[in-house]
């Protein structure tokens, strides 16, 4: 049996695209091997959201390399963001000529084509469809590798053009499913077993603004919450600027939605906030977090965070400190300022490497101290825990995490995999909690 290895990089997005790329490759035949060096067919699914994921991505294709001297049948696909840069197509088919297919992300479904075609006739394919608002494909084969989890696409692009943010030009401009489409899906996850499912998008809060129906998000929460079934949903990414108090209200009064919020605030500083082209201000965002911990008042809240901005000064710095110190989130993504080439603020002056590694540094403790005090909180207390997979190298332990997003490792028997457990939390260390079943369920 012919076999298949996906590599994949960056965000939720592109995991679940490799399961829908697993789902194109299973369809035809193969099955999924964990090394290169034993596939027929390897595929890269690229992103290029910073310089340091699209490096990884080119040094690991460059690297396989030999692979096709002593295999000459193998195939290698790449795929994702990184194909669909301005030109970046062509000059990854130049630079790496053995490379057979580069599709871009609107071009998926030609995937299994340009397979028949690299295998019967050598032909090598380049198809990237810089399409702006590319249709919708619907009842894709997904080959879902993430146990008892599962995402589930809302919406595709961004219209929202951050300054720093290479997304709305490699995923082109908002597209809503229509909403009959995602109850059906979601309807089909329950049904078939999975516990907790991601809605997934660039911007979900902007859910249904390119449909003429009247949906949008809010709406489609309360509709999945009335769905049957014992299940979790989760959704990400919000934008401040979108999430109403709408969205708010359903999440505080639906018990299946995860009293948890990715809300990226990117920076404190207004004036960063507005370089940036974000549309909020720190006060406006300050009101949206106090309004979710009125409302839900155990939501465990999380954001991305950046340094090194062009024009960031240390008061400025000093601001998003501030902001990480009044919201108390329960974990952040932080990341240095990436320039991306064709982005406005690629044109903006630079700040210097070493005050940007000397910033994420003392943002990284300052969050680190907030983690550490909020899983003290959680010590003590007992929690309902999806047991979602094995603790990686303890036997005998499985990991799920609690409601507002805690990661907590306990012990526990896998006939428990793929289920609800209440667990006593007996003991933290920095983001993670440790406990034991309150009862065998
Ligand atoms: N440089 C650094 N971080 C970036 N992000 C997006 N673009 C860049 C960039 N050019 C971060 C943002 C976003 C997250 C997904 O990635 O914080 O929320
Ligand atoms: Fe990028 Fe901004 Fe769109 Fe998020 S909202 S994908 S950061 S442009």
């Amino acid at each position: 049996m012919q076999k298949y290895r996906i590599i994949t990089y960056g965000c939720q997005m592109n995991i679940h695209e490799s399961e829908k790329i697993a789902g194109i490759l299973e369809h035809m035949g193969y099955s999924e091997c964990a090394e290169v060096s034993d596939a027929d067919i390897i595929v890269f699914n690229t992103c290029c959201i910073r310089d340091n994921a699209e490096k990884r991505a080119l040094g690991n294709i460059g690297a396989i390399k030999h692979l096709k001297k002593s295999k000459p049948n193998l195939i290698i696909a790449v795929l994702g963001c990184m194909t669909q840069q301005d030109g970046a197509g062509l000059t990854l088919r130049q630079k790496y000529p053995y490379v057979d297919i580069v599709l871009g992300t609107n071009n998926l479904f030609e995937l299994e084509k340009c397979i028949i075609e690299a295998k019967n006739s050598k032909k090598k394919s380049v198809l990237i469809d810089p399409g702006e608002k590319p249709p919708i494909a619907e009842n894709e084969k997904v080959y879902r590798t993430s146990g008892c989890n599962a995402w589930l696409n809302i919406m595709y692009g961004c219209n929202n053009f951050c300054t720093y943010c290479i997304v709305p030009y490699v995923r082109g401009r908002e597209r809503s499913r229509k909403l009959v489409n995602i109850l059906d899906e979601f309807k089909m996850l329950v049904d078939s077993g999975y516990k907790e499912i991601t809605l997934l998008g660039q911007n979900v809060n902007s859910y249904g603004h390119d449909l003429d129906d009247g949906s949008n998000f809010a709406d489609l929460l309360y509709q999945i919450s009335k769905i049957e079934g014992k299940f979790r949903v989760r959704f990400m990414t919000s934008h401040p600027k979108d999430l109403n108090r709408d969205v708010i209200d359903i999440i505080a009064a639906s018990p299946n939605i995860c009293n948890n919020i990715h809300l990226p605030i990117q920076s404190g500083s207004n004036k960063i906030l507005k370089l940036m082209n974000r549309h909020y201000t720190r006060e406006y965002y300050l009101d949206t977090i106090a309004a979710i911990k009125s409302k839900i008042p155990d939501c465990g809240i999380t954001t991305d965070l950046m340094v090194g901005f062009p024009y960031e000064e240390e008061e400025d710095f000093q601001d998003t400190l501030d902001i990480v110190r009044k919201v108390r989130y329960s974990s952040a993504f932080t990341f240095i300022y990436s320039v991306r080439k064709g982005t406005k603020a690629a044109q903006m002056p630079q700040v210097s490497p070493e005050i940007s590694k000397d910033r994420i540094k003392r943002l990284i403790a300052e969050q680190n101290l907030i983690t550490k005090a909020l899983s003290k909180e959680y010590e003590g207390n007992t929690y309902e825990v999806l047991c979602e997979d094995k603790a990686p190298k303890k036997q005998g332990y499985l990991c799920g995490r609690t409601d507002s997003g805690r990661m907590v490792t306990f012990a526990a028997d896998d006939t428990c995999l793929g289920q609800f457990v209440d667990v006593k939390i007996q003991k933290s260390q920095s983001a993670s909690l440790f406990g034991a079943l309150a009862e065998e369920k």
